[in-house]
Parts: C-alpha cells; structure tokens; sequence
C-alpha cells in the first residue's frame, strides 16, 4: 500500500506517521507538508531515515504538485489544515484557503487518479457547542453548528468531501475528533502551554472563568482509530472519535497539572477570553465502539502525566517553537 499523508509534519500526522511505520512496515508514505508555523521537521527526525517515507515539502493548494503525487497513491489521510482556532480569529483567510481548497484540490486529484480511499480528519468543533451541567453529546446525527472560522472551514471541507463522495463516487471516510494531547503537540495549544510554562516556573493562562470542557483523547487512540477505519469502515461513513465520558473543565485540568508539578494555585493566571469561545463539548463514541470494535486504551489522568514526562525530555523539541506560539498570545493579549 502507498499512503499519501498530508500534513505529516504536524502534531497529529508526524504520530500517525510514527504509529503506521510501526505497524505496517511494509508499506509506504508520502509526507506532503508545507512546514507552515506548525510543520516541524524536527517532529519526523526519529523516521526521517526510513525508505518507506518520503517528505515533499508542498503545499495541498498547489493543483499541479498533488495531481503529480497522487498518481502513485492508493490511500489519502489527510491531516493537513490550520489547526488553531485563536490564530482562526486573528486571520481567518489562510483557514478558508488551506482547509477548503487545499481540500477540494486534494479531492479532485483523488478523484482523477482513482484512489482507493479517501480519509479526511475532522475535527468535534464543527458540531458547535454544549450548553454546561448538560448530558448531550454530540454524535453523527448532530447537525453542522460551526462557531469560530477554524470550525467553519474544517466544517466547509467535511461537505466537499461527502459531497465528492455522492457527486464523483470517490471512496470516502470522515472522523471527527475531539481534542488530541501527547508528545509533539505544538505549545501554542492549551495542555502544552500549560507544561512548559510550568517547566519554566511561569504562570499558566486561563481563558476567562475556565469552566469550558473539552473532550480529551491520547493521540494515539487517535491514530488507532484512523487505522480500523481505513481497514473496516463502510465506505462513506463518518465516526465521531473520543477519549472521555466524564465532563473536565480546563480549571480541573490546570489544578491536575499543577498536582504534577507540585505547585500552588497561586500559578493560576485567568486572562481574557477568546472570543465567542465553546463552552463545551461532548463525545458520543458509540457508533465506532460498536461497528467496529474500538474504544479509547489511554486513561486521561496516567497519559497526562507520562505527557507531561515527554516534555520534561524533550526540551530540544519544543524550546526552539515556544518563542513563536507566545509571540501569538502577545497580540491577543492572553498572556
Ligand atoms: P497541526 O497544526 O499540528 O499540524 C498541521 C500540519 O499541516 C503542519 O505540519 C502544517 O505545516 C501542515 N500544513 C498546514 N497548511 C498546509 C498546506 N497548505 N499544505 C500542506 N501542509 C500544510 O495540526 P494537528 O493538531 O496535528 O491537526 C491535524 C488535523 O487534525 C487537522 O486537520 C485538524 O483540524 C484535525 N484535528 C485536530 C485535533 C487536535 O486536537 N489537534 C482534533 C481533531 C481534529
Ligand atoms: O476539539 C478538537 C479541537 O481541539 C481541534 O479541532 C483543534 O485543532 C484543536 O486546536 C483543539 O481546539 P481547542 O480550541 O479546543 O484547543 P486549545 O488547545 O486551543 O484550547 C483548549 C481549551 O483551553 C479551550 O477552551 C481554550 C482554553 N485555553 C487555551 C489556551 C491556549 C486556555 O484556557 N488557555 C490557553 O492558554
């Protein structure tokens, strides 16, 4: 098999990358990234020498360069996109252009050379948001509510590609996820900022009252995830993909840190809220559990702590980055 992942030098796809090498030695990869702000080669040196990868440095908006790759390809994950959604509110722009035409141009190329599947990951965001103290969740059936530019362009590419799917017959699957944590994960992102701000004895910032819940999952129950779709999904389906059954507010998660680290609450910093911020989202894992066998393996509190670990050892990675992430919160004012 030849897998084409694009975006493979970010967060998620450099440990999906790692995670498929592992499993599925035989096979090979294309990495397409255009090493943006959040594309980091130093997130792939452990299998930059690996012949089965190949990285091309590119950008999915570039309708010659994916036509030419695709040629060789028989499955797509497609990871890459602008990913964080302060950045969405200070310049939404390069978010329509990479997550909806880089994704119709890498629709259109699949469709033309006839792939054998087309995987898109999405993201929970583009259902909206919960009210708090509530038991809903979201699930397949929940109705596209998009709220931030980020959420609105990652909903715009999840239609193009069910749209492809019904209009041209490529043979699709969509996830949509909620938030990752684990080793490589850009520090401009809320558990990351939070570690090595603690690592460097600063303050951690917490956007307005902290009362805001996310659902989170280890990275590679991600991946894994991603791996029993592409081998046993129905094509055209979409699964919703989750770690957690119980609500955690971000104020819990920083406390849990700071348990870590031993440190008191006085480290606590609430800044100013990001705008038209989601109060709360909420998982409902069951469509996966149930066709197709999968369920979360890493509990939050014990891959909190190992996360926290790799980030104590791993100050070769982040350090260079941390400068450039901050440098964001100091126009936004959230520092
Ligand atoms: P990330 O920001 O860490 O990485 C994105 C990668 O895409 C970077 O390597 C970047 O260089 C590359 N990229 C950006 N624009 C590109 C372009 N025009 N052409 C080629 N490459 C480009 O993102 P992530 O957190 O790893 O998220 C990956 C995917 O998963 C995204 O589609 C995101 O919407 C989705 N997702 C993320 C989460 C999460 O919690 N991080 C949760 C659900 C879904
Ligand atoms: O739900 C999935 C989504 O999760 C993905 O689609 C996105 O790509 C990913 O970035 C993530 O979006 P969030 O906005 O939920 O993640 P972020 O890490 O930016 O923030 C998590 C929560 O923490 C959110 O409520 C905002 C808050 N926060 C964030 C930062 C950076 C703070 O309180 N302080 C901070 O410094």
């Amino acid at each position: 098999m030849k897998l084409l992942v694009t975006g493979g030098a970010g967060f998620i796809g450099s440990n999906f990358i790692r995670y498929w090498l592992k499993k599925y030695p035989n096979d090979k990869i294309v990495n397409l990234d255009k090493l943006t702000y959040a594309g980091h080669l130093s997130s792939t040196k452990d299998f930059s020498d690996n012949p089965k990868c190949t990285f091309i440095k590119g950008d999915i908006c570039s309708s010659e360069l994916v036509h030419e790759i695709m040629k060789a390809i028989d499955i797509v994950v497609h990871f890459a996109a602008e990913s964080h959604v302060d950045r969405s509110i200070v310049g939404p722009a390069t978010f329509v252009k990479t997550n909806i035409l880089g994704t119709q141009v890498l629709l259109d190329a699949a469709v033309k050379n006839k792939v054998k599947r087309f995987h898109h990951v999405s993201t929970d965001e583009v259902f909206g948001s919960l009210p708090l103290n509530s038991k809903a969740k979201f699930s397949e059936k929940t109705i596209y509510d998009p709220k931030s530019p980020y959420s609105a362009s990652k909903a715009a590419s999840d239609h193009l590609v069910r749209a492809y799917h019904n209009t041209y017959g490529l043979d699709i699957t969509i996830t949509n996820t909620s938030n990752n944590y684990g080793p490589y994960q850009d520090p401009e992102k809320f558990l990351p900022r939070m570690i090595t701000n603690l690592i460097d004895d600063k303050e951690i910032p917490i956007y307005g009252d902290g009362k805001y819940v996310r659902d989170w999952i280890y990275v590679e129950d991600h991946c894994r995830a991603i791996d029993i779709v592409l081998q046993k999904a129905k094509v055209g389906e979409t699964y919703l993909v989750g770690g957690l059954t119980k609500d955690v507010n971000n104020l819990q998660i920083a406390k849990k840190l700071l348990k870590i680290f031993r440190y008191d609450e006085s480290y606590l910093k609430f800044v100013k809220d990001r705008p038209g911020h989601d109060r709360r989202y909420a998982v409902n894992w069951s469509k996966i559990k149930l066709e197709l066998g999968w369920k979360p393996k890493y509990d939050f509190d014990t891959w909190l702590e190992r996360t926290v670990e790799w980030y104590k050892y791993n100050e070769w990675w982040w350090r260079p980055i941390k400068k450039e992430a901050e440098k964001l919160y100091a126009k936004t004012g959230q520092k």
